[in-house]
């Protein structure tokens, strides 16, 4: 059975029961009440055989397709209510690596363990430690036992299908690993009693809670509540905490209790869930150990997150007086005063993806085509850093070849040696690449308009800019800077030498091989002296 069959069979809630019965859920001990009423309503399971083999070799190779169908299964709306947004399995990947590079530990505790996801892949890396995962959804926790199970875990795990607030997740001697997602609920949607719990907990920490924390400062709170010295843990979780008055108590807890390790957000601007657009951050704490500092880092995506012994330590002084912190998870703390971020005068631009070089890059005279649609460009790294500190001329360029959308104004003639290019286009397939695909028109490359400052971005060295006095375009091997607002001669001169001198490769992130390279984020946010600043005192 093929994935989409299998997808067509979890086609329903009762389905996705049976599906997960039939697979051994009932193996892992300590059922509740409430997952014994929904499994009662399971119906025979269609395609037994077929099902739990096509299960057995999708937890093989790592994926969750029960998992999955409860996430399709369920309202986006109904899964907001309960913060059951499930985790990608790259941000677990480095979750567990960072744990596996500690000392082993005795118990792993998974708290709001969706289907179950950490644990299986935290039970995969420790051979010999008891898992316990706590899921209120009666049936995600049957799912969670599903998957235990056909991970081969169940004999070792434990499902608690209850409150990680009140339940007893058992301690013991030997440390226990905290693993995973809590949930993200907004404040109105939190019980009265559970914001009770909130400011009692607190307060017998002597801390304070405000009434309107997420349900993952709850989280953040029970594990610190019940943890001990020694115990570790990492979590993914929104970022909000960071700078809101309600996450005050995490950052307290984090400079306290909870021993905080290690911070890594995840750039807002990127959806690191697959279905929720929320900003994560992933944070790793270390019991008892009253941090003298805590490393801080902010990556662009999650395809960066890699491994997380990163990050520049913030010492606990500049921690403890700060209001807001995701501001220190910024590099270049303490620049000088008179230090601005490239981003605050210039917007940093990816140049165009033309999806098919072979076909729309071409050397002069290459192409019989009109030259109104032929673009000298910047193709090559190369040829920026020969530029020096202005690109003069374009004539030893290529030129990108850059059709309008409408081709219906040119000239008969000019039509005709279009359609006659576009021809030879579609034979090498240029109409049936993903970029070509996802255009307006498959024809049309879409150039930026020159950018005033050209700069590479990916090189064993540090980038080179460029004052772009040809007005050349370019293409994505090379980014373009566009000033937010008029900048004269002089001053993009300043700028283009402030960059040229200032920026080094320990400035950007730095691949294995020794290839540095700046995302136009990461470029906007290289702190240079302010150009605008001599101009003032002139
Ligand atoms: C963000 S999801 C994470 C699921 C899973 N750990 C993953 O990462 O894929 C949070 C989970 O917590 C569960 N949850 C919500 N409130 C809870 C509570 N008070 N106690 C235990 N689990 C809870 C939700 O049902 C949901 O499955």
């Amino acid at each position: 059975m093929h994935p989409p069959e299998l997808a067509d069979v979890l086609s329903s809630e009762p389905a996705l029961l049976a599906a997960a019965l039939a697979v051994g859920a009932a193996d892992v001990p300590g059922w509740s009440e409430a997952e014994r009423i929904v499994a009662a309503e399971a119906p025979a399971l269609r395609h037994r055989r077929a099902v739990h083999k096509a299960l057995t070799e999708a937890a093989r190779d790592g994926l969750d397709p029960l998992g999955d169908a409860f996430c399709r299964l369920r309202t986006p709306e109904t899964r907001r209510h309960d913060g059951a947004t499930y985790t990608p399995p790259p941000i677990i990947a480095s979750m567990v690596d960072w744990a596996a590079s500690q000392s082993p530990p005795v118990r792993i505790v998974d708290p709001g363990a969706g289907s179950g996801r950490f644990a299986v892949a935290a039970g995969r890396r420790f051979g010999r430690s008891e898992l316990i995962a706590v899921e209120s959804d009666p049936i995600a926790a049957i799912i969670c036992r599903a998957n235990l199970a056909l991970a081969g875990l169940a004999e070792r795990s434990r499902v608690i299908a209850g409150n990680y607030l009140y339940e007893d997740v058992g301690g013991g001697d030997g440390k226990t690993l905290y693993l995973g997602n809590p949930p993200y609920v907004r404040h109105h949607q939190i019980p009265q009693g559970w914001k009770e719990w909130l400011a009692l907990t607190a307060r017998s920490h002597d801390l304070d809670a405000s009434r309107l924390a997420g349900l993952h400062v709850h989280f953040f709170l029970a594990t610190a509540h019940r943890a001990r010295a020694g115990d570790e843990g990492a979590f993914v979780t929104s970022s909000e905490w960071l700078d809101t008055n309600y996450g005050r108590l995490v950052r307290e807890l984090l400079l306290g209790l909870l021993g905080g390790e290690s911070i890594h957000v995840i750039e807002p601007t990127t959806a690191a869930f697959d279905d929720a657009s929320v900003t994560a951050t992933i944070t790793c704490f270390s019991v008892g150990r009253a941090p003298g500092a805590i490393r801080m880092r902010r990556i662009g995506s999650v395809s960066e997150l890699g491994s997380l012994d990163g990050g520049i330590p913030v010492p606990r002084a500049s921690l403890a007086e700060a209001s807001r912190w995701s501001p220190l998870t910024r590099r270049h703390q303490g620049r000088p005063a008179d230090y601005i971020e490239l981003g605050e005068i210039c917007r940093v631009r990816r140049g165009a993806v033309t999806g098919q070089n072979s076909t729309w890059v071409v050397r002069p005279g290459e192409a019989d085509l009109p030259d109104e649609v032929l673009y000298p460009c910047i193709t090559r790294a190369r040829e920026i850093f020969d530029a020096g500190e202005s690109l003069s001329r374009t004539d030893h360029l290529k030129l990108v070849v850059d059709l309008p959308r409408d081709l219906e104004g040119f000239e008969e003639d000019d039509y005709r040696r279009i359609r006659r290019f576009l021809a030879q286009a579609r034979k090498n397939g240029a109409h049936d690449g993903y970029i070509a695909r996802t255009r307006p028109k498959w024809y049309s490359v879409g150039l930026r308009e020159p950018a005033p400052i050209l700069a590479t971005y990916m090189a064993r060295r540090p980038p080179a800019f460029t004052r772009n006095v040809a007005g050349a375009r370019n293409i994505n091997i090379a980014h373009g800077l566009y000033p937010r607002f008029e900048l004269t001669e002089p001053v993009i001169r300043r700028l283009v030498a402030a960059l040229s001198e200032g920026v080094t490769v320990a400035d950007g992130r730095t691949y294995s091989g020794g290839l540095t390279k700046f995302e136009p984020r990461e470029m906007e946010r290289l702190p240079i002296p302010n150009p605008l600043e001599a101009e003032v005192h002139a």
